[in-house]
């Protein structure tokens, strides 16, 4: 195991080029290495190299039954380990990469480590659209297999300070390109026959998107609109039906069925008109203090005044939810920091990048939304 973590600065937009050399050479040599993403912070290894990819799995203690996407900087090197692809696969590549894209492939065996898939004859690759991801991957001269940069279970680091938080002395490198850009993970879809688009993690490119590329998109269990149009009954807990212990379905994608992204304190939502939010949480949070829980609200800027805790948060406006995703994982990461033990979070719509910012919200929640 690595016991001291080198830090490298770079202008993100035209990171230095020794520096560049420098950390390839570490991942051909079978190190790790953080770096920057227009998403969030990926932990990279050497994606043909088992004992470079296992190490990946041993710093951020992540089940070995959960893949990671391989990521590319030239649609060249798709040759040496998927198999030839469809039509409209080959449209969303040109339509959305570079960018926050992961689309699952037919993998070409003996190609990539059998780390890398979990075993899966499926294989899943982004191109990002980060000057410095690119060019990183583009020293390095393979594949680089990438999952976000935090210990298993804490929120996606979109800083590196929440990189060296989570891994200092457990990786070999990050590479310091300032803040990652969407702030939540890739979306990551599977193209089926009949021009369907599955989306199994929803993310930074929309279903929206998708739609308006010419797919017709649907989504996999872990990955569907909680709003479904459904009436729902005050005080109902619902749980994700793939959290349902009677469901019976798996997510396609093994890493949904974890439950991720969490702070570690307990957080529940809390949907419904603002006036039945904010008294609910207003006699939860009061209830939880006389017990001497430290209580957090996450909110939205609108309503940030509605809220009585000991730590409210907000996380952006609802008029602009690409800046509150930006912000969710940094709020996560404070609360652990300021030592809160109860959390209750506002809920969005879930329209364009809403989706995906209500998707980890959930997940951040364990599934927990309380309808008042
Ligand atoms: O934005 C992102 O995608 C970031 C940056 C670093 O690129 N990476 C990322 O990786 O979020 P990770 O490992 O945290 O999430 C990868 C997701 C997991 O849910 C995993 O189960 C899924 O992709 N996945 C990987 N390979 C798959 C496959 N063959 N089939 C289905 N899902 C797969
Ligand atoms: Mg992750």
């Amino acid at each position: 195991m690595t016991s001291k973590t080198k830090v490298y600065h770079v202008d993100p937009a035209s990171p230095d080029d020794k520096i560049i050399r420098e950390a390839a050479r570490t991942l051909r040599q079978g190190g790790t290495v953080a770096f920057p993403t227009e998403t969030v912070y990926g932990l990279g290894a050497n994606a043909l190299d088992q004992d470079a990819v296992s190490r990946i799995f041993e710093a951020k203690g992540r089940p070995s039954d959960n893949p990671l996407i391989v990521h590319i900087s030239d649609s060249a090197q798709l040759d040496s380990f998927t198999a030839p692809c469809g039509e409209l696969v080959q449209l969303l590549m040109d339509r959305f990469w570079p960018g926050p894209l992961t689309i699952v492939l037919p993998l070409k065996r003996a190609s990539v480590s059998e780390h890398v898939t979990a075993g899966l004859d499926t294989v899943a690759v982004r191109m990002p659209a980060h000057p410095v991801a690119l060019a990183l991957i583009t020293a390095a001269g393979c594949p680089v297999a990438a999952p976000s940069a935090n210990s298993s279970g804490r929120p996606s680091p979109t800083e590196a300070a929440h990189v060296l938080d989570d891994l200092n002395g457990r990786i070999d490198a990050v590479i310091d390109g300032g803040s990652a850009g969407v702030g939540l993970e890739s979306t990551v879809v599977e193209v089926e026959a009949g021009g369907i688009v599955r989306i199994l993690r929803p993310g930074g490119i929309t279903a929206e998107a998708l739609r308006a590329a010419g797919a017709q998109v649907e989504y996999d269990i872990a990955a569907a609109p909680h709003d479904n149009g459904q009436e729902r009954t005050p005080g109902s807990v619902e749980l994700g039906a793939h959290e349902h212990p009677a469901a019976g379905i798996a997510p396609r994608s093994p890493g949904m069925k974890y439950a991720h992204y969490a702070p570690r304190g307990v957080m529940q939502l809390v949907q419904g008109g603002i006036d039945e939010v904010a008294a609910y949480i207003g006699k939860q949070s009061r209830n939880a203090r006389a017990e001497g829980e430290r209580t957090g609200v996450l909110a939205f800027h609108e309503h940030a005044d509605r809220f009585d805790a000991d730590h409210v948060l907000v996380i952006g406006s609802l008029g602009n939810l690409e800046r509150a995703a930006q912000g969710l994982y940094a709020a996560l990461r404070s609360f652990d920091d300021l030592g809160v033990s109860r959390i209750w979070a506002e809920t969005c719509p879930e329209a364009g990048i809403g989706h995906a910012l209500m998707n980890r919200l959930a997940k951040a929640a364990a599934q927990q939304i309380i309808r008042v």
